[in-house]
């Protein structure tokens, strides 16, 4: 299938929201539209954040967010994506591939070469598509605590 690859606009952020609603099964508009803020903002300095989207026929049909983030659980500054959809009626056409090689490329030319994200353990799609894309289980491990009431 023919797409592109370009870096996120503003005018995308219905798409992105529109994608995301299917995938997820809610519509977070004000949730997307703070989280693509920055990317928006002159110099995009600091943080660094980095949005991409693939487009076909005009149509935005995937996206993906990611960060930088320095010294958050000890870490030495690495790319966290932090959000990734691609249209259900595009899907497993390499689109994601594309966008999460688009991502990690755009990490290495700023000297991060360690990338991470989450995913739920029982979610083995989405464990499939990031085995796929190179990724494997990293150093830390995620706890949490429920507060009783
Ligand atoms: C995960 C997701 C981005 C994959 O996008 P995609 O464009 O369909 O993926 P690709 O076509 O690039 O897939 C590349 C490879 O990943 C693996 N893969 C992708 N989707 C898969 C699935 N549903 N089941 C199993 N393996 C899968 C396959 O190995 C695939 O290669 P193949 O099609 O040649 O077998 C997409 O399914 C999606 O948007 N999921 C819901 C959103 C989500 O939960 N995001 C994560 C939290 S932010």
């Amino acid at each position: 299938m023919d797409f592109r690859i370009r870096k996120i606009q503003e005018q995308d952020l219905q798409a992105i929201v529109e994608i995301d609603a299917i995938r997820s099964g809610e519509a977070k508009p004000d949730f997307w539209r703070k989280r693509l803020q920055p990317l928006f903002r002159a110099g995009n300095g600091e943080p660094l954040t980095l949005g991409y989207v693939a487009v076909t026929g005009g149509r935005v049909i995937g996206h993906i967010l990611a960060e930088g983030r320095a010294w958050e659980f000890g870490s030495p500054m690495c790319g966290w994506i932090f959000a990734i959809g691609v249209h259900p009626d595009y899907a497993r056409r390499g689109v994601g591939l594309a966008l999460c090689r688009e991502v990690c490329l755009a990490f290495k030319k700023r000297g991060i070469h360690t990338i991470r994200t989450m995913v739920r353990k029982d979610d083995v799609d989405v464990l499939s598509f990031f085995r796929a894309s190179g990724f494997h289980a990293g150093p830390f491990i995620e706890l949490e605590l429920e507060m009783k009431e």
